[in-house]
């Protein structure tokens, strides 16, 4: 908190309550998180990714039937326009794997049908439609940019099943779907994170859902918040081998930077999400025999023990994004997809965020206090001196 001008300026709204919502609660001290009142663990151990986005959208857990509508529904719209596969056939192999996902999630916007003003239906049948879809992007423009064709979703499959198999052209181990299901269940929703604020600061302008989506993409990118796992896959690889953690992680706090990874804005304790992924990492390393989550699990250590030193006055633990990186490492899928499969879980919780914002809106609006020259008196163009 610092004070400009008299005016108490709240920095990265650092605990500020901006808004209320009945989709998640994050609690920082217990390092707990819920949807809906059900805690992560249980729902990641229990339910599916089909259930979970029926619990975010709809607030209550399906019935069996419910469960099987969404999941039908889901299934019918997870392809896209012909137009959009030949315009990624189009586009740079070398592009960055979120460029195209934010540009085709705003593009579909032009398939779809808007009233005279060119707004859309935000609607659950709407956010149904960009739930399914997102996957398919994201496994589309992984084989086109390989030189291969685009597999077409098969029906029948679960989200993540789905995503496997797109991508690969196989049905996948029912490990490898056990646990990109529940790393989709975990990732579904968290409050009012970045993006998420994005996405309802768009919708609170009474733009629509497409509209509110691709600001939610975008704001996910940066690595501080979605752009974070793919550089600590990075860091994992840099390292290699467990003794050289210690080293690595000091020599990053030695130049001022900050290790990927590491650090929460509301949680004090190791995040909840992580707990689970290093979890499912470590059953996943078992049954590849990959050595990654050995590895991660080191550098954790190392890295809490060297911010403890440098920076005694922070509760820095591990995040969501740390215990992300072996995981999806292991099954196969390269780190600059990290954030893009990141978004294919996120989806559920950004069209619920955006139809609970819609549903009781008002304008998004904060101030700011002004920190330039003060007022000044206009000087004609040629009068002005350079500066
Ligand atoms: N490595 C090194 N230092 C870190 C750190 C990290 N991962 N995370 C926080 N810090 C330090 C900051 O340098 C700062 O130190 P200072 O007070 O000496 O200047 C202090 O902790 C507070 O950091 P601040 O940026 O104010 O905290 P925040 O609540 O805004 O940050 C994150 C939250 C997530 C942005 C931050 O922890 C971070 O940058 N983590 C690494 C990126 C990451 O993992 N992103 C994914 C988030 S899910």
């Amino acid at each position: 908190m610092s004070s400009g001008g008299g005016t108490v300026v709240d920095r990265g709204l650092e605990g500020i309550v901006v808004g209320a919502t009945a989709i998640s609660q994050v609690e920082g001290a217990e390092g707990r998180l819920s949807y809906r009142g059900y805690d992560i663990g249980d729902l990641a151990a229990h339910a599916g990714f089909e259930e979970v986005c029926f619990l975010l959208l709809f607030g209550e857990l399906p019935t069996l039937a419910q469960r099987d509508d969404i999941g039908v529904r889901l299934a019918a719209n997870r392809g896209l326009p012909r137009q959009v596969l030949e315009w990624m056939e189009s586009v740079p192999k070398d592009a960055w794997p979120m460029d195209v996902l934010r540009t085709i999630v705003s593009g579909l916007a032009v398939f779809a049908p808007h009233q005279s003003d060119g707004v859309h239906a935000s609607t659950p049948r709407s956010a149904i439609a960009l739930i399914a879809k997102t996957p398919t992007i994201v496994a589309a423009w992984d084989r086109i940019r390989r030189g291969l064709r685009p597999i077409e979703p098969m029906p029948g499959l679960s989200t993540a099943a789905n995503f496997l198999y797109m991508r690969s052209g196989r049905a996948p181990a029912p490990e490898a779907e056990r646990a990109l299901d529940a790393y989709f269940v975990l990732l579904a929703d968290h409050s009012y994170n970045p993006s998420t604020f994005a996405a309802r600061v768009t919708a609170s302008t009474r733009a629509d859902i497409f509209a509110s989506a691709t600001a939610a993409l975008a704001a996910l990118d940066g690595d501080l918040h979605g752009g974070a796992p793919g550089k600590v896959m990075k860091m994992l690889l840099d390292i290699g081998t467990p003794e050289r953690a210690d080293d690595y992680v000091r020599a990053v706090l030695e130049r001022g930077e900050r290790i990927m990874g590491m650090g929460h804005r509301e949680y004090k304790v190791r995040d909840p999400r992580a707990l689970r992924l290093d979890a499912l990492s470590r059953e996943l390393g078992e049954s590849s025999e990959s050595k990654w989550h050995v590895l991660a699990r080191k550098v954790e250590a190392a890295a809490e023990a060297a911010l403890r030193e440098s920076k005694p006055q922070h509760e820095i633990h591990a995040n969501v994004e740390f215990y992300t990186a072996p995981t999806l490492h292991s099954l196969g899928i390269p780190a600059d997809e990290f954030s893009g499969i990141f978004a294919c879980a996120r989806m559920a919780g950004w069209t619920a965020h955006i139809l609970e914002q819609l549903g009781d809106n008002r304008l998004i609006r904060p101030r700011a206090s002004y920190s330039g020259p003060p007022s000044r008196t206009w000087e004609p163009i040629g009068q002005r001196s350079p500066s």
